[in-house]
């Protein structure tokens, strides 16, 4: 008999679902699997496309296809950003005479895991336990508070009856803890597309047998700084400069200034770029022509935001990002923008422009340990998981925060959901 209760990691960039499974009655009966969410991917970009041409809806790549492939709408991303801000009552125009809010986003692609939940396990789902930053906002708690509540009021919008958060890096931890053959405290650092999370935990095959596990958990702490963050910085340091950030202006009276950079920053931040599409933000970037020194520059501005080429050039700068981490440097083809327009990026520059961000997520590493009242030197594994922990400058940078410890590389893209799904199977089994 289905349990009907699933874990779900919404994340900033992927978002993935485990299915409980399993013989009701036994609490300690741990089995979950991974429900295929498009195709056979069991992780999907966090991504909705609202058609303008009939107000149909994709998700996850077949959203990121849709606009690629030049549809009508919009494409919505980093959806789980908005949940703290101002953005999540405001609505969006998504086609002429289509609006939506940004909340309805969030619960639209929750429903569609739903969906996808419930036709794996042959039956309505009507449980979950979802995943949660250990901050949703930095150093603000009633926001903070606000955002999962936010988040919970969507999913029982999308159908859940009961809702239960735990923390990822707590998941990450019960997912490590599957493996450990001994007591373990283990500093897990989840690295995502929007956050940064550490949580210092006890684990061991005693630990694991007990349900409740408050006092196994030692501290988590965590910073609103990560992938996203990392491709707004290569977007400001590589690609925006070829469109005049930071060039030479005039100001109505001669004098020389720098051409604002308002838009270059929205423009450069996945969950704003919409926001440069409102007409009257193109016709601001009109009257500011006279303001450029090199004209060329103003035009391509104007032509990315013409033809909303936001997406494409924040997806550049991922790729760019990721190029980099893998092979050293990276080529960057803005023909799209301009008959031959092309930039490059490398090491040096790409750790340039990520240093300051990757000394707050260290600074952050070093601050859950002291708040678990531990010195490093007593931290016996660095269990690393999430996209960002490819960037090897970044987890050498937290490595270097426990010398000692031994590092562990777990799943980046399901050790989140996996552990979800043990705390889940824990609470509904
Ligand atoms: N090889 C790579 N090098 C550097 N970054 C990478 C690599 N592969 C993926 N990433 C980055 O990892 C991030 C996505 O990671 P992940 O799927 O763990 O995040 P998430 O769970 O959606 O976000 P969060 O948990 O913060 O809400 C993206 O920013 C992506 O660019
Ligand atoms: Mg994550």
């Amino acid at each position: 008999m289905s349990t009907a209760g699933c874990a779900i990691d919404f994340g900033t960039s992927n978002s993935s679902v485990a299915l409980l499974g399993g013989t009701v009655g036994d609490a300690r009966q741990e089995a979950f699997r991974l429900v295929a969410l498009e195709h056979a991917h069991t992780a999907i970009p966090t991504a909705v496309f609202f058609s303008g041409e009939d107000g149909s809806r994709a998700f996850g790549r077949a959203a990121v296809q849709a606009h690629v492939e030049g549809h009508e709408g919009r494409l919505m991303r980093s959806i789980k950003s908005i949940l703290g801000s101002d953005l999540i009552d405001r609505t969006t125009e998504v086609g002429p005479g289509f609006m939506v809010k940004y909340l309805d986003v969030v619960v639209a692609f929750l429903r569609h895991l739903r969906q996808r939940a419930a036709q794996a396990a042959g039956g309505p789902v009507e449980r979950a336990v979802i995943g949660r930053p250990v901050f949703f906002v930095d150093d603000d708690p009633v926001r903070d508070a606000l955002a999962e509540r936010t988040l919970g009021a969507a999913a029982r919008a999308a159908g859940f009856s009961e809702v239960a958060f735990q923390f990822e890096p707590i998941a990450a931890a019960l997912d490590f803890e599957r493996t450990v053959s001994r007591e373990t405290l283990v500093l897990v650092a989840d690295i995502g597309g929007g956050t940064s999370d550490f949580s210092v935990v006890r684990v061991g095959p005693e630990q694991r047998a007990r349900v409740d596990r408050n006092a196994d958990v030692l501290a988590s702490h965590g910073v609103h700084v990560a992938g996203t963050d990392f491709d707004r910085e290569v977007n400001l340091a590589a690609i925006m400069p070829l469109l005049g950030l930071g060039s030479e202006g005039r100001s109505e009276s001669g004098a020389a200034i720098r051409v604002p950079n308002a838009l270059y920053h929205a423009l450069s931040t996945w969950h704003l770029i919409n926001t440069v599409y409102l007409p009257n933000r193109l016709i601001e970037l009109r009257q500011m022509a006279s303001l450029y020194v090199d004209q060329r520059m103003h035009r391509r501005l104007t032509t990315v935001l013409e033809c909303r080429l936001g997406h494409a050039l924040a997806a550049m700068a991922e790729a760019a990002k990721i190029d980099v981490s893998m092979h050293g440097h990276a080529a960057i083809d803005l023909s799209m923008v301009e008959d031959a327009l092309a930039g490059s990026f490398d090491a040096a520059a790409q750790q340039a422009a990520l240093s300051g961000s990757i000394g707050r997520i260290a600074g952050a590493a070093r601050q859950a340990i002291a708040q678990a009242g531990l010195s490093p030197s007593q931290i016996d594994a660095l269990y690393f998981t999430g996209g960002s922990t490819a960037l090897a400058s970044l987890s050498r940078a937290i490595a270097a925060v426990v010398p000692d410890a031994a590092q562990v590389d777990g799943d980046r893209f399901t050790s989140v959901v996996s552990g979800l799904a043990v705390d889940a199977s824990r609470r509904f089994g």
